[in-house]
């Protein structure tokens, strides 16, 4: 400005407008440059996270899958770890960014003139004071949502199970269940529409104030030009720089809210981070040799864990857990089952038969007393070489949405075909599987056409 106002030479102008030009294709490419490390960096965190919580998640004991829903869970896999990185990416490269943008600006103005760098700082509060206690209202109506949304796909993914379909087709009221449905959806959307208008509010108090801000420069500025002690090409520049400055300040100010939502989404994924599983092998778990084993049970007692200690309140959608203490199941069960040996076990329903199978493959552990496979406490086993010896057979077969073949290699990758064969005939399921379309290759599992032939004989 000064240069075109005092009639300067031409080279000086050109000269200045190349550089403009320079900084800007230089800014471009850091812009992206940054934008694709920090977009790197928070696909790599999530990678981390998510098979972080499903190797942890996996590693939990059934109970905490018979406490749990599904729907929570796996939105806490994907909503909830898509927050985090949403926070990484979008924030980091801005932070940096913003904060060198910030301290070159605020130089330059300095030089310039300190009085009116005074009184832009002097706006200073306006920007971290909303920051922060916004942020905390953000962080409450992120927890909000995320509860909301877990509702909702908890909603879906137990209706639109096959047993849960079935259940609403003969008892149900489509109508009724879509009400509900719709009802959990409408918080998600009240709490959108909430989350944006606080938001937007926060975001337009922040531009408003810079625009008063730079009515206060041409203001100040101009009487200070019209009194000869800055030029006005100066004025311009200021009122161009504080643009510059406001920007990266309310981009700062938005960063930290976005954090403080993020921190939730961190916080929801570290909780099941941090639940310990209830059932793990002991440091010097010994392997349990292949072969025919005897089986004892002596003097166990037994009642299922109680809620606290094997899941989270807030994966199961209610507002405290329930604390009652595992009634006692098993009082003082012994018997000994020796190799070859068929043991039935006959009593009514509720008596203990099912919890005292699922207690050899430690499913669940003991309270006192000791299950033995082949003389060995089942604890001080390895958990995968006493799965290779103990076979279960649930009541309600369950079949991966995966081929025969797949479903059947689940226990053993490395069985060949011919063995495979030899499992399905001694499981008197061989000429099914063999009239099948497709034989070993049919696929099996929820809602395809094989599975209730086969489940149904399994
Ligand atoms: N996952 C569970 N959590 C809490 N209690 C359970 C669970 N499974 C079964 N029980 C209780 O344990 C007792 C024995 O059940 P179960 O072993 O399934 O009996 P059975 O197989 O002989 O019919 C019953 O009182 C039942 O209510
Ligand atoms: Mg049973």
């Amino acid at each position: 400005m000064d240069a075109i106002v005092s009639g300067g030479a031409e080279a000086t102008v050109v000269r200045l407008a190349l550089l403009i030009a320079l900084i800007a294709v230089v800014e471009a490419g850091l812009g992206v440059l940054g934008r694709r490390l920090s977009a790197a960096l928070g696909e790599e965190l999530i990678l981390d996270l998510r098979t972080a919580v499903f190797d942890h998640v996996q590693r939990m004991p059934v109970a905490f899958f018979t406490r749990t829903r599904t729907g929570a869970l796996v939105s806490r896999l994907n909503n909830d770890v898509i927050g985090a990185q949403r926070a990484f990416s979008n924030t980091l490269s801005t932070v940096v960014g913003n904060l060198v943008t910030l301290v070159l600006t605020l130089a330059v103005m300095l030089t310039l003139s300190w009085q009116i760098t005074l009184l832009a700082l002097a706006l200073l509060p306006v920007f971290v004071i909303p920051a922060r206690r916004m942020g905390r209202r953000m962080a409450g109506m992120q927890r909000e949502a995320a509860a909301l949304n877990a509702a909702m796909g908890t909603r879906m993914t137990e209706r639109f199970s096959a047993p849960g379909a079935t259940l609403v087709k003969l008892f149900g009221s489509p109508e009724e269940e879509s009400e509900q449905f719709a009802v959990r959806a409408r918080r998600v959307r009240d709490i959108g529409v909430r989350t944006a208008t606080a938001q937007t509010v926060f975001i337009t108090a922040l531009t408003l104030v810079s625009a008063l801000a730079l009515a206060l420069v041409y203001g100040v500025g101009g009487r200070l030009a019209l009194g000869g002690t800055l030029e006005p090409g100066a004025v311009v520049a200021l009122a161009l720089l504080l643009t510059r400055l406001y920007a990266p300040l309310t981009s700062l100010a938005g960063a930290r809210v976005e954090v403080m939502s993020a921190l939730v989404s961190f916080e929801r994924v570290f909780e099941i981070l941090d639940l310990e599983p209830l059932i793990q092998d002991t440091p010097d778990a010994r392997e349990l040799p292949p072969g025919p084993v005897s089986v004892e049970f002596d003097d166990v007692r037994f009642g299922y864990p109680s809620a606290d200690k094997v899941s989270l309140a807030s994966l199961e959608e209610v507002a405290t857990l329930d604390t009652r203490g595992g009634d006692v199941v098993l009082h003082g069960i012994s018997f000994r089952a020796e190799p070859g040996q068929t043991v039935a076990l006959v009593g009514s329903s509720g008596a203990g038969k099912s919890t005292i199978a699922g207690l050899l493959p430690r499913l669940y552990d003991v309270d006192s007393g000791a299950v033995r496979v082949g003389g060995a406490d089942v604890r001080e086993l390895t958990a995968a070489s006493l799965r290779a010896t103990v076979g279960m057979v649930t009541q309600d077969g369950h079949l991966f949405h995966d081929t025969v073949r797949a479903n059947l290699l689940l226990a053993r990758p490395e069985a060949t075909g011919p063995e495979l064969w030899d499992a399905l005939r001694r499981a008197r399921l061989d000429t099914l599987v063999r009239a099948l379309p497709d034989g070993l290759d049919t696929v099996v599992g929820s809602g395809a056409t094989g599975s209730r032939a086969v489940s149904a004989s399994a």
